[in-house]
């Protein structure tokens, strides 16, 4: 045992170095968390996707929850990029760990527009580019379940920002490998795999979708073992780092994931459940290398055994 030694938590996740591998998952996370959690413990912060204007977001309920899980419909409501960078950016700015900002848009050129925008902070240290959302456009359809369309977005977004680019994939395709690496190869630094499960639910009373734009995306314990599977397969193309999403709610999940192949984890719905679960989870993951006697957290990216 070499418990107490000190144990390398950071990693790099395509040319930005975090602390640890712990973060929160856009749309999980908010400065009302501050009051719960010292934000400086964290290895990166990650708000809710902006916008370039205003969007009051999707018709209510928003939120049901499911075995194992929840489905969200928000619709990505979004107060503007403009609020965003006079109040979120200084906000967050005050914390050590470096403020990625989730990025979403209608078309190619108004997430090239808006990350434009973000660039021209040096607050801000890396771009999550959600082009993953299902609840944009009718049966889930996001941009970034064509590898066409993929390539092209994070090609021109590429051309207006020299900061870090992490491609937030749709799990809701056939091959995540083919969307991966045409990511890769438009110029991403990192992914993220992946965003919510198209998903619906219905109240059998009411016979009413429990959602009120009927499909959303699901999240939770639920969707750790698909997450999984696609951090593996993507790890098995790509050279880029993966930050793993989805389903997170312990230490031994976070370390599952790294050894699927993940560079850093993000937490989001158990954050629902108990708010200062990411750091909970860091603990976890410090109890795990002393109990394996490792000491840095990077020997456990992408060491599955296989046979
Ligand atoms: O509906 C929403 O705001 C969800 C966003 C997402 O999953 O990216």
């Amino acid at each position: 045992m070499i418990r107490g030694s000190f144990i390398n938590k950071r990693v790099d996740i395509g040319g930005l170095v975090l602390e640890n591998p712990i973060m929160p998952a856009s749309g999980t996370f908010g400065p009302e968390m501050e009051s719960v959690i010292d934000f400086n413990l964290l290895g990166a912060i990650v708000p809710k996707s902006i916008t370039l204007d205003p969007r009051s977001g999707n018709k209510t309920p928003r939120v049901c929850e499911t075995v194992a899980g929840m489905i969200n419909s928000i619709g990505i409501q979004s107060k503007g990029i403009q609020y965003y960078m006079d109040h979120y950016v200084p906000f967050y700015s005050k914390f050590t760990p470096p403020l990625i900002s989730s990025l979403s848009a209608d078309s190619i050129d108004e997430f090239a527009e808006i990350a434009h925008i973000v660039t021209q902070s040096d607050d801000v240290a890396a771009i999550e580019l959600n082009i993953s959302c299902p609840n944009l456009k009718g049966n889930g359809l996001a941009f970034g379940m064509d590898p066409e369309v993929t390539f092209k977005l994070i090609k021109e977004v590429r051309a207006v920002t020299h900061k870090p680019i992490i491609a937030k994939l749709s799990p809701n395709v056939t091959s995540i490998q083919e969307i991966a690496l045409a990511a890769e190869e438009a110029g991403s630094n990192s992914l993220n795999v992946a965003n919510t499960l198209l998903a619906m639910s219905i109240d059998v009373h009411t016979r009413k979708p429990k959602i009120g734009n009927v499909m959303g995306g699901l999240s939770g314990p639920a969707i750790k073992p698909v997450i999984i599977r696609m951090i593996y397969q993507v790890a098995q193309v790509v050279k880029i780092p993966i930050i793993g999403c989805g389903g997170v709610s312990s230490g031994e999940d976070a370390i599952e994931m790294m050894l699927a192949g993940a560079s850093a984890v993000q937490v989001g719905t158990s954050s629902f459940i108990q708010p200062d679960a990411m750091l909970r989870i860091l603990n976890e993951i410090d109890s795990y290398m002393n109990q394996h006697e490792m000491t840095d957290v990077r020997d456990l990216i992408g060491k599955i055994e296989i046979g």
